[in-house]
């Protein structure tokens, strides 16, 4: 596979795509029959980003926005059905109160400003999280609004980990079994599926976390058993969807076993 444009709806209509897609993309050694069908992606790094610039790391995280969206235009032109982020943890409520309360509006308004183009490009959007009272108001009915919009889209499915927490899923799931009356002898791994966020979200194949740091931090717990982890130290505003296709690369070298042997 050579060195290829990308070619958006909005361009085969011919009204021409904005500038950040018209370049060439480097897909040289991806496979295309053995792509992840499902990537998470720990956004990590907008305050160091920021802070090398000498700038709040509010900055950093407007910044970010554009490589949230040029991964996204990456997996589209892969063909990834399933894109998911982590954008706000159960435990960032811990960070500055005016870094929350920026966080809040920030993505509340690029749900505004994004939706749309989301919607054009066959983008289903989704949230996993708890919608408890400190997510305000506006921004769950934003975040209803982009659910409804895109709900029949099926090109690729965009979940926002949004007051996220792995083990407040699984606490939610199991809080589910029992108001269900499941009794013990029942509860198995699909009972505790079938109650998770987002049952029929497939596990990821593939968990990208940005800026150095090796851990999961409460991503997905239950789902990512056997994805594939891929590190990386480019800080989350730096990175494109190049980056994106070097972890699908690294996803490729892998030898996924999960728990079997070779044959
Ligand atoms: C986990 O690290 C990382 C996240 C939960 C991502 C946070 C991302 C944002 C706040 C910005 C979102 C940006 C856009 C463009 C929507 P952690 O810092 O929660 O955990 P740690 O303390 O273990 O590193």
């Amino acid at each position: 596979m050579g060195e290829i444009f990308t070619r958006s709806p909005r361009a085969l209509a011919g009204t021409g795509p904005p500038a950040r897609y018209r370049r060439p993309v480097e897909l040289d050694g991806i496979d295309p029959q053995r792509l992840p069908v499902h990537v998470g992606c720990v956004m990590d790094g907008n305050g160091r980003w920021a802070n090398k610039r000498g700038l709040p790391r509010t900055q950093g995280h407007a910044a970010g926005e554009e490589a949230l969206f040029d991964a996204v235009e990456g997996a589209l032109e892969l063909g990834v059905g399933w894109l998911t982020v982590y954008a706000f943890s159960t435990e960032n409520w811990k960070r500055p109160v005016d870094e929350v309360r920026y966080l809040m509006r920030f993505n509340e308004s690029l749900l505004v400003r994004r939706r749309d183009e989301m919607h054009e490009r066959g983008v289903r959007i989704r949230f996993a999280g708890r919608r408890d009272w400190r997510v305000p108001r506006r921004l769950i009915r934003r975040m209803d609004e982009a659910v409804a919009l895109t709900e029949k889209n099926r090109t690729m499915t965009l979940t926002i980990a949004f007051n996220y927490g792995g083990r407040a899923e699984i606490v939610d799931a199991v809080r589910a079994l029992v108001a269900d009356g499941v009794p013990a002898d029942k509860i198995d791994e699909k009972a505790i599926r079938t109650r998770l966020y987002l049952p029929d979200m497939p596990d990821p194949d593939l968990v990208i976390r940005t800026s150095g740091e090796f851990r999961v931090s409460n991503f997905l717990l239950w789902e990512l058993a056997y994805s594939e982890l891929v590190f990386t130290d480019v800080l989350w505003p730096d990175f494109r969807r190049e980056n994106l296709f070097e972890a699908v690369r690294e996803f490729q070298r892998r030898d996924r076993r999960f728990g079997g042997l070779d044959v």
